[in-house]
């Protein structure tokens, strides 16, 4: 089992919510359909949306109440943009914008080059004017973390301001390949599992999130 560096795991916010550790338990059940996973992805994935933007900026706009005007916290969701890394990355947006509906969205597909493995990028679209925005980048599972390290490496070529990772579940492994390239990525999960196979599987897991999330075992 590799051991998690500690400075890595200083990194990782674990949401131990109850409702969320217990519809990641009904995901988890192999016996789960795929309607039910993708309906309880998407509830967790508007549950842990509280959590990966509770230090959002707030600014004052002036409202009229019904009795007054007053200055009132709004945020500016639009400055927010979800990355999905391409494709159980889509899973999780339906989530994360039923609770931030105003944000914005991007899409990075990359593949590993059997040969080189390196990874290679097929797919790359942001929204505008990158370097006013904060990412958070979101794909159910960080496995070995070399795609997700990869995608990070490629969005910080736009300079946002900021970059964060949402996960459902992680192991040892990810979080420390995250760590060593990206020590200003902080890591969002709901769930810090044992460690990975040898074909790159998170253990226990819940499978190949993809395959569940569209039905394509
Ligand atoms: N990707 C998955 O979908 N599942 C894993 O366990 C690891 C990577």
């Amino acid at each position: 089992m590799t051991p998690l560096i500690p400075e890595a795991r200083a990194n990782v916010h674990l949401i131990d919510h109850p409702l969320v550790q217990h519809k990641l338990s009904l995901m988890r059940n192999k016996e789960a359909s795929t309607n039910s996973f993708r309906r309880l992805l998407n509830e967790l994935s508007s549950l842990m949306a509280y959590e990966v933007t509770r230090d959002m900026a707030l600014q004052d706009v002036q409202i009229e109440t019904p009795l007054e005007t007053m200055n009132a916290k709004m945020i500016d969701g639009k400055k927010l943009v979800f990355v999905s890394i391409l494709r159980a990355g889509n899973g999780i947006l339906d989530g994360v914008l039923s609770v931030v509906p105003g944000a914005r969205v991007g899409h990075i597909g990359l593949y590993r080059d059997p040969m080189t493995l390196q990874a290679v990028e097929y797919y790359f679209k942001m929204p505008k004017n990158m370097e006013e925005r904060d990412i958070v980048v979101v794909d159910p599972m960080l496995a070995t973390g070399n795609s997700a390290a990869a995608a990070v490496a490629r969005l910080k070529e736009c300079k946002p301001k900021s970059i964060k990772f949402l996960c459902l579940l992680t192991c040892p492994e990810g979080i420390n390949t995250m760590y060593k390239e990206h020590p200003d990525v902080q890591i969002f999960t709901a769930a810090i599992d044992r460690e990975l196979n040898s074909h790159g599987y998170i253990l226990p897991g819940l499978g190949d999130a993809g395959d569940r999330i569209f039905g394509t075992q």
